[in-house]
């Protein structure tokens, strides 16, 4: 996961961190090198090995690069890379066409543009998300009306939208977290019933369906995130995909700074979102290897899910019925310090760690991050905002259950779930030790 994420070496140098912190916190002489003790506390951990590298790269990811650089077409112009991933992409989910973008968060502000969202506008959002879901709703000058997070499935909670909907509101957008997917049903006739597009944010959710339907595809426009973390990764490069040939066509035309190509003119609002081919081709090489990933992360994504029955206070992200893909950015959790003799979830991330595994908090609670405040105070929103409306605002931004949400969930990244079946083994070695001597970190 993108900067929430432990990169590999921060990882390391969190571990050896704890470790060094470990030699000086008083305990038994025992400890020292007895596989039973914690690692954080002088006692052998339970790995020590990494896990599989990510991104990874095979000889067509350097054939293609090179091709790229030595055709002398890198530009979204002429690059020959971004039409082919284009087209690719679009096929590969199904949709009517995609436009790349350089980022996730700029096909996330573009959709909006594209909407005709802007200045004085409501978008209904989650706040368990990544920051840059909220980050384009208020470039775009609009304000983030945030929806609780139902805590079993870490996903908006489609029953706490619709009584957040106002006569300015403009769009929903529900986040498909961690890869898997939102409620669309009931979201989707939320939509219809007050004629409203939805915005899907995908970027963590490639491959994954809803009732067989690639996310992305089931509302008005898709979007996606090819960064470096993701499972789909092109270093930084993001889309849009959408079934209207229109919203395409005014994609195009949005990130060429508004230059409609029938015309030859600046016609329209717009700004430079296009991007270099050097990723395009990347992407198309990591095409070849993505559906044996995916298989690979949804089996032992399966096996984990049904090993973790057998550890109490650790419960897995829970999926709706009607998702019938998985995508498995990052396989989440829920922590209950009640099995862990009231060990606080912090300690439980440091011992883990020091046994060597990956595992981190999710997200803080956005709606309630100080951005919120410095944009709302911003000259420009208080332009476009009456102070009333602004304090209305405040008044209900409140999301209880993803407070609590947001204190109990815990991540591991996708590439425990990418190697051997002893990987996920090492996992779940490493909870049950935790948990034995979980008194010593109470
Ligand atoms: C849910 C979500 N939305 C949007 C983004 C933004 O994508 P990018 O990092 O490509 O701008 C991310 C990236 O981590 C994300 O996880």
């Amino acid at each position: 996961m993108k900067r929430d994420t432990l990169t590999r070496r921060q990882f390391l140098e969190r571990t050896s961190a704890s470790l060094a912190a470990a030699s000086v916190v008083p305990r038994p002489k025992t400890s020292v090198g007895n596989p039973n003790a914690l690692a954080l506390h002088g006692g052998t951990p339970v790995r020590s090995k990494p896990f599989p590298d990510w991104p990874q790269t095979s000889e067509v990811d350097e054939q293609n690069i090179l091709q790229s650089l030595r055709s002398h077409r890198w530009c979204t112009f002429d690059g020959k890379f971004i039409p082919q991933f284009e087209k690719a992409w679009a096929e590969k989910v199904g949709s009517q066409g995609a436009v790349l973008t350089p980022c996730g968060t700029h096909a996330l502000h573009m959709a909006l543009e594209i909407l005709g969202i802007g200045p004085g506008d409501e978008v209904i959002v989650s706040p368990f998300t990544y920051i840059a879901t909220i980050d384009a709703i208020l470039l775009c000058y609009a304000l983030p009306v945030f929806a609780d997070s139902d805590l079993k499935t870490f996903q908006i909670d489609p029953d706490d939208i619709e009584h957040r909907i106002t006569e300015h509101t403009r769009a929903i957008l529900p986040v498909h977290i961690l890869g898997a997917p939102a409620h669309m049903d009931k979201i989707l006739a939320i939509a219809r019933r007050h004629n409203l597009p939805v915005i899907e944010d995908a970027c963590q959710g490639h491959n994954a369906e809803w009732r067989g339907k690639k996310l992305g595809t089931l509302g008005t426009i898709g979007c996606f995130s090819f960064q470096e973390s993701k499972n789909l990764p092109g270093g930084e490069a993001g889309a849009i995909i959408s079934a209207d040939p229109d919203l395409i066509a005014r994609g195009r035309i949005f990130r060429d700074f508004g230059r409609d190509p029938r015309r030859g003119s600046y016609t329209v609002r717009g700004t430079k979102y296009r991007i270099s081919d050097f990723a395009a081709a990347v992407l198309m090489a990591q095409l070849m290897r993505f559906d044996d990933l995916c298989a690979k992360r949804e089996k032992h994504a399966a096996y984990l899910r049904e090993e973790l029955k057998g550890i109490t206070g650790l419960v897995p992200q829970e999926h709706y019925p009607e998702s019938t893909r998985q995508n498995y950015y990052c396989f989440g959790f829920r922590y209950d310090k009640e099995h862990f003799s009231g060990a606080p979830r912090s300690k439980v991330i440091e011992a883990l760690n020091a046994e060597g595994i990956p595992v981190t908090a999710i997200y803080p609670p956005l709606n309630k991050e100080p951005f919120i405040e410095a944009n709302l105070n911003s000259r420009g929103f208080r332009a476009v905002f009456s102070q009333e409306r602004l304090e209305r605002y405040r008044a209900a931004n409140h999301c209880p259950h993803n407070d609590e949400l947001c204190g109990s969930s815990l991540y591991l990244p996708q590439t425990i779930l990418i190697g051997e079946r002893s990987d996920v083994d090492n996992v779940l070695e490493a909870f049950q030790k935790v948990q034995r001597n979980a008194e010593m970190l109470s």
